[in-house]
């Protein structure tokens, strides 16, 4: 059965690796990887291959960047062509990123079969871009994995068959679990100066937190307020980077007390950073999954979350709308003195949903 996975941007690096781990095990898949470009510096794409043990892709569109339509558009054209020629019997997607619904998109007008890995997720917030690829994507895909089980019951509401949900786990943390020996060998935070325990881990990079001047004053003043209490590592995303430097702020960031700011981190050592931390402040995706297996409290400055397994029974704090810096200082506080809630681990995030995607593909592909 001849596959082809899809990866765009830095999270689909992560997702895939693991994907690509299971299938090759399996004599019966020949698999394909295909890089659209949306993420394209070494520090966003190249280091996860290589940590993550993926060779070079097969196919790579090379798109970078641009509006959401010439985004998606490009990818489209650029994938046709290679569907065409390659015809793959599936093609598989990971997440909610415009890559994935573009190559979604293209194979299913072909009559490709489409494999969404991490359907059914829903934040309820259709200003997300993420949110209309979500919906669009587990709407034309054949076979949805599941990765929590809100999902599936967001999925069933949506009056999607049953034979095409499939609860099968989290392939994030398949790659978090591999990776776990390496990161946790290395020095990353003692480099910084910093010992463990003892500072925080930043990341933001959500449209809605970083694209607007009065959405920066706010996370400037986040920063601010966080770095009162302790150190604060901030890999900084090229979108916040450059949405900082366009609305002037850049300088003023720099110059916080406290604050360490860095380039977008490897995988590794990023894990280093996060499993080392008192307490991560996000608005990443995966962030909320990764603190969540790791047992480390995170706060995520958003009024939503599509993940909610990671703050009913993980270790994730979601705080937005009015007022949003002065609560997460008050929970960041509460936490601090010792009230960390009690926390477990979603079902199935035991290292082994790509395997459980593999198996599930097989038996009713290939026989
Ligand atoms: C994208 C995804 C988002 C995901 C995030 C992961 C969509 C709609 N958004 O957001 O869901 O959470 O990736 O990080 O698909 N850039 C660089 N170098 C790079 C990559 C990006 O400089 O390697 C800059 C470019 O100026 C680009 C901008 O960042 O225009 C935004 O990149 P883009 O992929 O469009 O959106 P993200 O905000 O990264
Ligand atoms: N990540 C990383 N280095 C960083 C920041 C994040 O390796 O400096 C990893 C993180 O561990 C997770 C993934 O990138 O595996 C999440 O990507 P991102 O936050 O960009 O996207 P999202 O999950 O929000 O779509």
């Amino acid at each position: 059965m001849k596959i082809i996975c899809v990866m765009g941007a830095r999270p689909n690096f992560v997702k895939v690796a693991a994907l690509y781990r299971a299938f090759t095990k399996h004599p019966e898949f020949s698999v394909k990887l295909l890089h659209t470009g949306q993420h394209y510096d070494d520090v966003m794409y190249r280091v996860f291959l290589r940590q993550l043990s993926l060779p070079d892709p097969d196919f790579s569109l090379n798109i970078r960047g641009g509006s959401h339509t010439e985004q998606t558009a490009n990818i489209m054209l650029g994938f046709e062509k290679i569907l065409l020629n390659e015809r793959p019997d599936m093609v598989f997607v990971v997440g909610d990123v415009n890559s994935s619904l573009a190559c979604a998109l293209v194979a299913v007008k072909e009559a490709v079969k489409v494999a969404h890995i991490e359907a059914g997720l829903r934040s309820g917030d259709k200003a997300m871009p993420e949110e209309i690829n979500r919906i669009l994507i587990d709407h034309i895909s054949d076979e949805l994995f599941v990765s929590e089980m809100s999902a599936v019951a967001n999925l069933q509401s949506e009056n999607i068959g049953a034979d095409k949900i499939h609860f099968v786990g989290n392939v994030m943390i398949d790659s978090l679990i591999y990776c776990k020996g390496r990161a946790m060998e290395l020095s990353v935070f003692e480099r910084l100066g910093l010992k463990s325990n003892a500072y925080f881990v930043m990341t933001m990079h959500r449209p809605s937190n970083v694209d607007s001047s009065q959405a920066l004053i706010e996370l400037i003043g986040l920063i601010e307020a966080v770095s009162n209490l302790g150190a604060v590592v901030f890999p900084v995303h090229p979108r916040t980077k450059s949405s900082l430097i366009r609305h002037g702020f850049w300088d003023k960031v720099q110059r916080i007390n406290g604050l360490i700011l860095l380039a977008p981190q490897g995988y590794l050592e990023f894990f280093n950073l996060v499993a080392n931390a008192i307490l991560v402040i996000t608005d990443s995706g995966g962030v909320q999954e990764e603190t969540t297996f790791l047992d480390v409290p995170c706060v995520t400055f958003r009024a939503n979350t599509e993940r909610p397994a990671t703050t009913e029974g993980g270790s994730n704090y979601l705080v937005g709308g009015v007022a949003a810096v002065d609560t997460a200082i008050g929970i960041i506080k509460k936490i601090l003195n010792e009230e960390k809630k009690q926390t477990s681990l979603p079902p199935l995030w035991d290292g082994f949903a790509s395997e459980r995607i593999a198996e599930i593909v097989k038996k009713k592909y290939t026989k």
